[in-house]
C-alpha cells in the first residue's frame, strides 16, 4: 500500500472447512466496515478465488440477516492453498506456487487489507501472504479449536453442541436396547470436540487422540458398567483416537486438500471391537459434517460478531500480520506466527479430563 494511502478498501475470504459463525464473522466485518465508508470485497471459495481472482462487492444488503444462518456466504475451499497449488499437466499433477496471482489481484483490486477467516491451514497461508508484503488480518475459525494462542475458536462450541444433542438422543435408544454405542465426533488431530462434547452429553468412555487408550479397559469399562446394572455405555471416539501402540485411522488422501489426511473410521472399529470381546450388543453413530452445518449457537454468534468488529478495528489501526484471539473474557490480537507455532492439543492433566475422571468418564486407561 502506498504510504499514507487514505485506507479505503477491505477483502473478506473465508479459508478451509466452514463452520456456524462464519457469516455472523463477515457481518461482523462489513456492516462496521460500511459505517467507516470503507468498501468491502468478497473473495469467493476462500484462497482460490484469491488465485483465480474471483470475487463480488459486498454491500449492507448482502449481510444483513445473515447472523443465524450457518455455511459462509462467501463459498469456502481447503483445496485452495497458493502455495501449494495442484496443477494437471499432461497425465501428471503438479503442485505449483501460484502466489504471484494471488499478489497481482490483491493489487489490482486496491485492497488495503485483506481479513482471512480460517484455521490454522488458512493461517499458515496468511503468514506467508503477510511476508510478500500484503496486508492481512486472520480470524481463527475451526470447529476442532486446535488453534494455539485464542482460547477458543469460534465453531467450536456449536459442533459440541451438536455432540451434546446426538449423545442426549443416543442415551436413551443405546438404553432402552442395552447397547454400547459409538458417537465418531470430527476434531482432526485434537480432542476438543470429543472431550468437550462428551462431558457435555455424559459419555461413559471418552476416547482422545492425545490419550492413547488399551482396548482391555475399554471392555472392562463397559462389562463393569453391565454388572452395575447400567446396562448402556455411550462411548464417545474422536476421529483421531488411537490404541496405545496403534495408528489414527485415514479414509483417504488427497494430494489436493490443504492437509491431505481425511481421518475416519475409528468409531466402526470401537464398535465391532467391543462387541466382538464382550459379546455386548453395540452400534456406531459417525456425526460427520452435521458438526458443521447449521445455525450458531448464542455463544459462537457472539464471538464471531466480536471477534468480526475486532478485526476491522485491527485493520483500519493497521495491526497487520496478527490474528484476532480470544483471551479469557477478553478479546485481543496476537501474532498469527504465535498462533501457528504449535497445535492446541488436549494435555492429559487437563481440568476438563479431571473433572470428567471425578464423574466417573474413563478415557481408555487403568491409571484412574
Ligand atoms: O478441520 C475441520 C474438520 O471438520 C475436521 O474436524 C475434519 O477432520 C475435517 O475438517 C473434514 O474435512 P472435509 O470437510 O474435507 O471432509
Amino acid at each position: 500500500m502506498p504510504v499514507n494511502r487514505k485506507f479505503k478498501r477491505i477483502a473478506i475470504l473465508t479459508g478451509g472447512g466452514d463452520c456456524p459463525g462464519l457469516n455472523a464473522v463477515i457481518r461482523g466485518v462489513a456492516k462496521p466496515a460500511h459505517d467507516h465508508g470503507l468498501s468491502v470485497l468478497g473473495i469467493t471459495d476462500g484462497f482460490e478465488g484469491f488465485v483465480e481472482g474471483k470475487a463480488q462487492e459486498l454491500y449492507n444488503r448482502d449481510v444483513s440477516g445473515i447472523l443465524a444462518t450457518g455455511g459462509t456466504i462467501l463459498g469456502s475451499s481447503n483445496k485452495g492453498d497458493p502455495f501449494h497449488w495442484p496443477t494437471r499437466i499432461g497425465d501428471e499433477i503438479q503442485i505449483m506456487d501460484r502466489s504471484k496471482d494471488v499478489l497481482r489481484n490483491y493489487e489490482g483490486w486496491n485492497i488495503d487489507c485483506v481479513i482471512a477467516i480460517g484455521g490454522d491451514g488458512t493461517m499458515h497461508i496468511s503468514k506467508k501472504l503477510a511476508e510478500m508484503g500484503i496486508n492481512i488480518v486472520g480470524v481463527p475459525k475451526t470447529i476442532d479449536n486446535d488453534l494455539e494462542a485464542t482460547d477458543q475458536t469460534f465453531g467450536h462450541d456449536s459442533a459440541v453442541w451438536v455432540v451434546s444433542e446426538a449423545l442426549d438422543r443416543l442415551h436413551t435408544t443405546a438404553s432402552s436396547h442395552h447397547r454400547v454405542i459409538a458417537v465418531e465426533v470430527m476434531g482432526r488431530y485434537a480432542g476438543w470436540i470429543a472431550l468437550n462434547g462428551g462431558l457435555a452429553g455424559g459419555a461413559d468412555i471418552i476416547l482422545l487422540p492425545e490419550i492413547p487408550f488399551d482396548w482391555e479397559a475399554v471392555y472392562d469399562r463397559v462389562v463393569e458398567r453391565n454388572m452395575m446394572g447400567k446396562r448402556f455405555s455411550l462411548v464417545c471416539v474422536a476421529e483421531g483416537a488411537k490404541p496405545i501402540g496403534g495408528e489414527m485411522v485415514i479414509k483417504e488422501k488427497d494430494i489436493k486438500r490443504t492437509d491431505p489426511i481425511q481421518l475416519g473410521g475409528i468409531g466402526e472399529i470401537v464398535s465391532k471391537r467391543i462387541q466382538q470381546s464382550t459379546g455386548l450388543e453395540c452400534r456406531y453413530v459417525v456425526l460427520g459434517h452435521l458438526q458443521r452445518g447449521g445455525s450458531p449457537t448464542p455463544f459462537d454468534r457472539i464471538l464471531s460478531t466480536k471477534f468480526g468488529t475486532h478485526a476491522i478495528d485491527m485493520a483500519m489501526n493497521k495491526e497487520f500480520g496478527k490474528m484476532v484471539a480470544l483471551k479469557g473474557m477478553n478479546i485481543d490480537s496476537v501474532n498469527i506466527e504465535d498462533a501457528i507455532s504449535k497445535q492446541k492439543l488436549v494435555t492429559p492433566d487437563h481440568q476438563a479430563v479431571q473433572a470428567a475422571r471425578a464423574v466417573g468418564v474413563k478415557f481408555g486407561t487403568w491409571d484412574l
